[in-house]
């Protein structure tokens, strides 16, 4: 048997709905749930869930497995969220009750500790066909050789070096989306849960029948080439090049490339520390950045699915896959805020500046995963998209920096602004603790000889994956073939100007 539904078969009735604006809301919530049904409405009208390009017809949402249509999100970040695929599944002013609907059984994911403060407690109770404790048996070790956790420190290998890569090649034979990661650098230590690792991935194949869930960390995925749809507990979410996807901590998931063309390829940010959330703004003030309404999180969608499975476990750095005879996707209603994400990075409303001088690339910053000190980000998503520059008497280019923060970089799409030349999209770079980076010569001189009218750049979205730890390459980064022997070459014409005079050599 096979059956896969998002929304009840009523269309009078959307059972989608975004249940406050922050976690100190509930009681709000209430409030509106007892309005609408003074009003004579149910709770959960279709006036929750308009019409558009994220959100379809709620009458016309796919319930069959036949493709999924497009597909239906709630709007915000880190909103409180009630969601249900059948109506009335999701009980109402309580958790547990002694009996769910429909024979479902109640389960809490705790993405925090019971007792974190309001503002980091993460949780969801989810309301499935079995409880995830039925596929805990009989786990086998198997090997992902090419994805690497922290400590992975090897000594004869100089991460301090700036590096600089190609995008890997797609793999001749058929290759999923989990089999296909390759890790590049490891920082921290996933069993103190800090650090992050960055990796690339490069796929053909879809998860069929697979399923996987990461106890290590949270992954940021940021696809470079093709689309992904990533179905997991929560409801479905497709993912495109220019956008990104972040799955928390252990929820499981399953990823497809759509279409004919079996091509995907990108990046991923696994942080082992604190789930990613929005940067403060202060002097900005409320407005700007990554705006929370522009984060879509999907409505729960679940597949009733008894066929042989298998579920792989990330745990500790290690992998163990089961056997299961049945999709473990079977949340028919949940509500919380420990949820799946998707933002597009062209909705970033960037800040620069205005008069003179380029700002710290942390006014680019569109998420932040804090460690234990203030402003101090165990790692930063920080991407530098398409703006307007306008700067008086000012290199506009990235100045020369050495940097306590690793700084990761790849590129989705176009060129960067401080390297014209071998730094290509599905490439990489890495400039180290302390290690010392900036324009290359021809980037420098013609940033420096340039009339400086307004200049709009354009197609390019590059981005970082930073953080306060060293990142320690892997031996695929430091000896693959995709790796560029000759980087610091770039640097090579930058030639000595300084002849005594205030004017320097020409
Ligand atoms: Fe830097």
């Amino acid at each position: 048997m096979h059956r896969e539904r998002a929304m009840t078969d009523d269309p009078s009735r959307t059972a989608n709905r975004t249940a406050a604006s922050n976690a100190d809301s509930d009681a709000d919530s209430h409030a509106e749930r007892h309005a609408k049904a003074q009003a004579g409405g149910q709770a959960g009208s279709d006036a929750d869930l308009a019409a558009g390009p994220d959100n379809p017809d709620p009458s016309q949402a796919g319930l069959s497995n036949a493709g999924l249509g497009a597909l239906a999100y709630i709007s915000g970040f880190g909103n409180e969220i009630e969601t249900e695929a059948l109506p009335g599944a999701l009980p109402q002013g309580r958790n547990n009750p002694q009996r769910c609907a429909y024979g479902l059984y109640a389960e809490q994911l705790s993405g925090s500790a019971f007792t974190a403060p309001r503002s980091a407690n993460k949780r969801s109770w989810l309301y499935r066909i079995r409880p995830s404790v039925r596929r805990m048996s009989r786990f086998s070790p198997i090997d992902l050789p090419y994805w690497k956790t922290a400590p992975h420190i090897l000594k004869d290998v100089a991460s301090f070096a700036p590096a600089r890569w190609d995008p890997i090649p797609l793999p001749r034979t058929p290759t999923t989306f989990i089999e296909g990661i390759r890790t590049m650098t490891t920082a921290g230590d996933c069993h103190m849960q800090t650090g992050m690792a960055a990796h690339l991935y490069a796929a053909t194949a879809d998860m069929t029948d697979e399923y996987f869930f990461n106890a290590d960390g949270e992954m940021l995925i940021a696809p470079e080439l093709g689309a992904l749809r990533i179905r997991t507990e929560f409801g479905v979410l497709d993912a495109a090049p220019g956008e990104i996807a972040v799955l928390p901590r252990g929820v499981v998931f399953s990823v497809e490339i759509p279409g004919d063309d079996k091509k995907a390829r990108g990046y991923i940010c696994e942080n082992y520390g604190a789930a990613f959330t929005l940067p403060e703004r202060g002097p900005i003030g409320a407005n700007g950045l990554a705006n929370p309404r522009d984060f879509k999180t999907p409505v729960a969608r679940f597949e009733e699915k008894d066929a042989p499975c298998a579920l792989t476990l990330k745990w500790c750095g290690g992998f163990h896959r089961a056997e299961i005879a049945h999709s473990p996707l079977d949340v028919v209603a949940w509500h919380g805020n420990y949820a799946p994400y998707k933002y597009d990075l062209s909705t970033f409303s960037p800040m620069g500046a205005a008069l003179f001088d380029h700002p710290d690339p942390s006014i680019f910053t569109v998420l932040t995963a804090p460690s234990e000190t203030p402003g101090t980000a165990n790692a930063d998503f920080v991407i530098f998209p398409p703006r307007w520059m306008v700067a008086e008497d000012t290199f506009r280019p990235p100045w020369y920096h050495r940097n306590v923060m690793s700084e990761f970089m790849g590129l989705i799409r176009g060129r960067y602004d401080a390297k014209e030349e071998g730094f290509v999209p599905g490439g990489a770079s890495l400039h180290n603790l302390m290690t010392p980076h900036g324009p290359d010569a021809e980037a420098f001189d013609k940033a420096s000889a340039v009339a400086l009218a307004p200049m709009k750049l354009d197609d390019t979205m590059a981005f970082m994956f930073e953080t306060r730890l060293p990142q320690q390459m892997t031996q695929f980064a430091a000896s693959g073939d995709h790796r560029q022997d000759d980087y610091a070459d770039c640097w090579a014409g930058l030639e000595k100007k300084f002849d005594g005079t205030p004017g320097g050599k020409p």
